[in-house]
């Protein structure tokens, strides 16, 4: 199975002989930059979280010819041993189980990791994996900031595996040619897209002071992110609506919708402006992300992306509850959660064009890999990156926001029709569920200038913001310096 040469294994397995000793550093050493990846050997992938979309990179690394799940890692003993079982089940034979993800680095007969861990997890991880010698396949968002996914993408160049980013679209058929057709100026310019995560989330329980399940190891568990303790009562998968692990849904559903936006408008950096408002609304919870929240973005050359996210019961808009909508000057294009069909539209809405197909995102990882070419991948990471730290700075002009009214979120935005367009339905919404914004009203953020090729905020407010795109990371769990990724 393995292609290791003799030498490359004597060396590694004295990582494998430290890492048992438990001398294992907080950064993993290097493995042998042999190849060890020939056409003929199976490829030998280990995941990192395996609770909820872990078991979809189980099933689709088994599922592809060219692979062997040798392990699998979670600080959940509970969910990494049944989850063990299950693989061995299916696959036949022993594999791994690591509680730790450093054992996974060390260990040399791992080529592949995939990560599906909680979302502060994901750059640091990348950078431990890559500069190990491992190939990553990462889910999205690619990070949980936006210096420390920048870190990632330096860590990749310096390292040279191979590393995907997890938004699948971009292996859709459908969707890789809607893109071409937008790009050819299929419904003229394409003016603005509006990205859409209308997904109902209810309340997560109060806030409160919660036991960590026995069979955690928290401190792994929470990695880089803050020492805090639970605060909510559900302890897989709410992460994602509290700000030290989760990005909120922004961050989460909308990310895939947000690199389709900005796929489609061709945005290859983080633009140039940013306002976001919005709130919690509609239930009091552990939660302290937005649950409806718009953030405005501007690039160069009159490109912009709207983003709305719902949380609370919503109609769709123009067919589409998670989706994105490239309005253009000759139609406009939609995309929606099916994943393989993309429908172009004139302006009076009569259908121009239908794209069909989806594709495996997985494989093309898989094939990449085997072909030794980055070039071959739908989405690479640093393209993941961009994409993911958009959320982010929609996010931080939330953070940096003040209640307002109604009237005066409206008067902030009224020069702009989109911007107006979008607040008037948003409202509507709201009230229909039977939201009241004079007791509990919106934040409005403030508009926010980028350098977006530096990624950094500029502007009388840029040491606030840039405040906001960084965490060094914790003790043993720090992010690597651009110097030392
Ligand atoms: N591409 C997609 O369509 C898609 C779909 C769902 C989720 N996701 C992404 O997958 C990730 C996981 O989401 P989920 O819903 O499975 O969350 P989850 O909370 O249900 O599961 C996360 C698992 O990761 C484990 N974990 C935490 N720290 C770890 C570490 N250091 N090493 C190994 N495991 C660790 C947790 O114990 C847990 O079992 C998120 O980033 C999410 O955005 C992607």
């Amino acid at each position: 199975m393995s292609g290791l040469s003799r030498r490359n294994f004597l060396e590694n397995s004295m990582f494998a002989i430290a890492a048992a000793a438990g001398v294992g550093a907080a950064q993993p050493r290097r493995a042998s930059s042999d190849e060890r990846v020939g056409p003929n050997d199976k490829l030998r992938v280990a995941i990192l979280g395996v609770n909820g979309r872990g078991q979809s990179h189980i099933g689709g690394f088994i599922g592809n010819t060219y692979c062997d799940v040798v392990a699998l890692c979670d600080p959940d003993e509970i969910v990494g041993m049944t989850r063990v079982k299950q693989v061995e089940e299916k696959q036949g034979g022993k594999i791994k189980y690591f509680r730790d993800l450093r054992g996974v680095m060390e260990d040399p007969n791992i080529d592949v990791v995939t990560i599906a861990t909680p979302n502060h997890w994901h750059s640091l991880a990348t950078i431990w994996a890559v500069q190990a010698g491992k190939h990553v396949y990462c889910e999205k968002p690619v990070s949980h900031n936006v210096e420390e996914g920048r870190r990632a993408v330096q860590a990749i160049e310096k390292h040279g595996t191979i590393v995907q980013c997890g938004t699948q679209s971009r292996s859709s058929k459908a969707h890789q040619e809607a893109v071409q057709f937008l790009r050819s100026g299929g419904i003229g310019d394409v003016t603005l897209a509006r990205g859409l995560c209308y997904k109902r989330r209810p309340s997560i329980g109060p806030r409160g002071n919660y036991d960590v399940p026995a069979n955690v190891d928290y401190n792994i568990y929470l990695g880089p992110a803050a020492a805090e303790p639970l605060t909510r009562p559900r302890f897989h998968y709410d992460w994602h609506w509290q700000w030290n692990c989760g990005n909120g849904d922004l961050g989460n559903q909308g990310i895939h919708q947000m690199d389709i936006a900005r796929w489609g408008i061709d945005a290859d950096d983080l633009g140039e402006r940013v306002v976001t408002y919005g709130g919690r609304l509609g239930y009091e919870d552990a939660g302290e992300t937005a649950n409806t929240e718009i953030s405005i973005y501007d690039f160069s050359g009159g490109r912009r992306i709207i983003f709305e996210t719902r949380g609370l019961e919503t109609d769709d808009y123009r067919g589409a509850k998670i989706g994105v909508v490239f309005h253009g000057t000759k139609g406009y294009v939609v995309s929606t959660s099916d994943y393989s069909n993309v429908t172009a539209f004139d302006p009076d809405g009569n259908v121009l064009k239908k794209f069909e197909g989806g594709g495996n995102h997985f494989d093309n990882f898989v094939d990449a890999v085997r072909a030794k070419d980055a070039s071959l991948l739908n989405c690479p990471f640093a393209e993941g990156h961009l994409s993911s730290a958009l959320c982010h700075l929609g996010n931080i002009s939330y953070r940096l926001g003040e209640q307002r009214s109604v009237a005066e979120i409206r008067e902030a935005l009224a020069k702009d029709a989109d911007a107006a367009e979008t607040i008037g339905r948003t409202v509507d919404h709201l009230k229909a569920n039977q939201v009241n914004l004079d007791q509990t009203p919106m934040t409005l953020g403030p508009v926010l200038t980028l350098n977006g090729r530096e990624e950094k905020f500029t502007g009388s407010l840029s040491d606030q913001a840039n405040a906001f795109t960084f965490r060094e990371g914790r003790g043993d769990f720090k992010i690597p310096s651009a110097a030392n990724v």
